[in-house]
């Protein structure tokens, strides 16, 4: 059985990221969605969170699972025996980092493939980032994230506003 990992930080999954996980599973037996604990970008949703907004868009897709890992994503790879990592490539702009990565994880662990998949050309704008932005100013990301994702987007920003007004003696 091919086992493919598709590394990422997720915050949140996207309908890009979705999209490459539904038609990377229409291709390998098995999908491990891998969230990585620990980003070097702030998150704004938790390992665990992140976790759960991706599976519960994943509902339905029976050969896909969402875990967390922490460290090497190679390390984790060779862990649960998957020889292919998947990731999505929407631009140009994103080639330079994807080709590093890929040839850094090579050399760290030369059986393991990696396999990119062109974004959908619908999905070819977005990023998790700027849904973020977007949401946290008010605008509509209906169609950019999975109804479940849009909604924990609409909660979050609504509690840290709540807490943002709350005089700071108060919470301390
Ligand atoms: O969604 P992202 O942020 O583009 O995903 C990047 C990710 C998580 C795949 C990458 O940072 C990663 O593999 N992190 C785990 C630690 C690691 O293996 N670093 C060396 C990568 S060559």
């Amino acid at each position: 059985m091919t086992i493919a990992l598709y590394p990422g930080s997720f915050d949140p999954a996207t309908m890009g990221h979705l999209d490459i996980a539904v038609r990377a599973a229409a291709i390998f037996e098995k999908v491990v969605v891998g969230v990585y604990d620990a980003p070097a970008k702030n998150v704004l949703f938790s390992t665990d969170e992140r976790v759960e907004l991706f599976s519960r868009s994943l509902e339905g897709v029976p050969n896909v699972e969402v875990l967390s890992f922490s460290g090497l994503t190679v390390d984790y790879a060779k862990s649960i025996n998957a020889k292919v990592l998947v990731r999505g490539l929407r631009a140009i702009s994103d080639f330079e980092l994807e080709m590093q990565m890929a040839l850094l994880n090579r050399k760290m662990s030369p059986g393991l493939e990696v396999v990119c998949f062109m974004t959908s050309i619908e999905y070819s704008f977005l990023s998790s980032s700027i849904v973020k932005e977007i949401a946290s100013l008010g605008g509509c990301i209906s169609g950019m994230v999975p109804n479940n994702v849009a909604q924990a987007l609409e909660e979050k920003y609504r509690k840290l506003k709540d807490t943002a007004s709350i005089p700071r003696y108060l919470t301390s």
